[in-house]
């Protein structure tokens, strides 16, 4: 490519989704910010500098043109609704979301998909390649990508291109089920550094690239011989945080402290359990409704003076394994309401919606205990969350030791949620957590989670890719 046909951008962030998806209402067309913990992550970040956001609007069969959000440039790219079927729903979220999640649910392989998963990898490729400037940092996220490093290095070898994958990287004797897995593991060492949210994650991921790729690999660095010559990808753990500031800054402001204290008046005063994830099959949600209930029918806590409040936003609802899991966790939270219900009280108020950030900062302040007890999780930035908005270092953290936050918050209460037993303990561990160490704990996680923030993660891993620039 000569320097006329270069773009303008020195800084660009591809992912699957742009921060803000393309929604119906009443009067229009709207936009609304998109799920989960990627975009909560990359938002300040991007907000703080200027750059390009590659990514799909999150609506089919439309063609977006670029346009400035929160002083972003955003780049949208259309998928048509057959990609949206076999590249999201199908190889995206049907066969790697389960695979790189210690397949809770089973994987489905099938070739239809994977090439729409190439087709549309490489139309971000080529989406990013227009608008970065000569020597650009591309920075590419998540499982929904992994091509694009590769595709992109082809198109635009002067660029700086990093990775990093929000969510666990398998077991080399799991990831080997993935009939494509040569070319997806070439694709991520087409970047200059790929990073990870775990220890585990990187050398799960390095172990499974000695084995099908036949690189060399000293340390962290994989030696690769392409078109350009010699180069080297780094493999790196880069654990991701959330915007601590901004979510301490809400907990402290008069409206949302009020509507904690209205939350609390609205469920009749009682001891509050919570619950807060997107509605997967990862987040062990049924698990933990399973352990509440029986601890309700062992007498041991009583619908009168305890609820749980579980938000389960909607997520992939087109997707078959989803699906059956709202009937599944639906049926359990009936089954369970109609046993212990009274006419004025319920057991669990089941929330079936997605809040803007200032309603589940108010859910942190009411919430006695913070359950987050998911079967497998990149990191799980609910955790840290509750911990940044707990101003008055108090509350409990129950959390899964399946997740990544687990490595850092060591002072929460760690449980492994498949044993339903050992889960009811931990929950009524922290219900009946003393004062004084509710406080130890807190003030410890507190600590650990404000010195290790959302920029210090982009800092870090941004510094990573820069060294070794040639
Ligand atoms: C997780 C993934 C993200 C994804 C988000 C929401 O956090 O790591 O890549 O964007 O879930 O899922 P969705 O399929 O709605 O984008």
């Amino acid at each position: 490519m000569d320097s006329g046909n270069y773009g303008k951008y020195d800084f660009i962030v591809v992912s699957n989704r742009l921060p803000v998806d393309r929604v119906a209402e009443d009067d229009g067309e709207g936009w609304r910010r998109s799920p989960g913990g990627l975009v909560t992550a990359l938002a300040p970040v991007m907000s703080s500098s200027e750059g390009a956001w590659v990514g799909w609007h999150g609506a089919p069969d439309e063609t977006v043109e670029p346009f400035e959000h929160d002083d972003t440039h955003l780049v949208p790219v259309p998928l048509s609704e057959e990609e949206v079927e076999f590249y999201y729903e199908g190889f995206s979220n049907a066969t790697l979301w389960p695979l790189y999640h210690d397949v809770i649910a089973p994987p489905e392989f099938h070739r239809n998909w994977w090439d729409a998963y190439k087709a549309v990898n490489r139309r971000f490729a080529e989406a990013t390649a227009a608008i970065a400037a000569e020597g650009a940092t591309v920075w590419v996220q998540d499982y929904q990508l992994q091509l694009v490093p590769r595709l992109l290095r082809h198109l635009r070898p002067d660029l700086r291109i990093g990775f990093f994958n929000h969510i666990p990287f398998p077991p080399v004797e799991i990831f080997a089920q993935l009939p494509w897995r040569r070319q997806v593991l070439e694709g991520l060492l087409g970047a200059d550094l790929v990073g990870f949210q775990r220890a585990s994650d990187t050398s799960n991921f390095l172990r499974a690239v000695r084995r099908y790729t036949g690189s060399l690999i000293k340390q962290h660095f994989v030696e690769l011989h392409d078109e350009a010559g010699r180069r080297e990808c780094r493999a790196d753990t880069f654990p991701i945080s959330i915007d601590v500031a901004r979510i301490n800054e809400l907990a402290r402001r008069p409206d949302v402290v009020e509507r904690s204290r209205q939350i609390r008046e609205e469920v009749g005063d009682r001891t509050i359990l919570l619950g807060v994830d997107r509605l997967d099959y990862t987040k062990g949600i049924g698990h933990r409704i399973k352990a509440y209930g029986e601890l309700l029918e062992d007498g041991k806590l009583q619908v009168e003076d305890t609820v749980l409040i579980q938000v389960a936003s909607p997520s992939r609802e087109r997707v078959e394994s989803y699906r059956l899991l709202r009937d599944d966790i639906e049926a359990s939270v009936g089954r369970i309401n109609g046993t212990f219900d009274t006419l004025g009280k319920t057991a669990i108020r089941y929330l079936h919606h997605s809040y803007p950030t200032e309603e589940m900062v108010a859910l942190y302040l009411a919430a006695d205990v913070m359950l987050v007890t998911a079967l497998r999780d990149g990191m799980n930035l609910v955790a840290k969350e509750y911990v940044a908005a707990r101003t008055g270092v108090d509350g409990a953290l129950v959390l899964s030791e399946f997740t990544g936050a687990s490595d850092h918050l060591r002072q929460a209460i760690l449980v492994n949620p498949h044993d339903i037993d050992g889960l009811k303990e931990r929950i009524l561990q922290a219900l009946n957590l003393p004062k004084g160490e509710a406080t130890r704990r807190m003030r410890a996680m507190r600590r650990q989670i404000l010195q290790n923030d959302v920029e210090h993660w982009s800092q870090t891993f941004l510094h990573a890719l820069a060294a070794g620039r040639g």
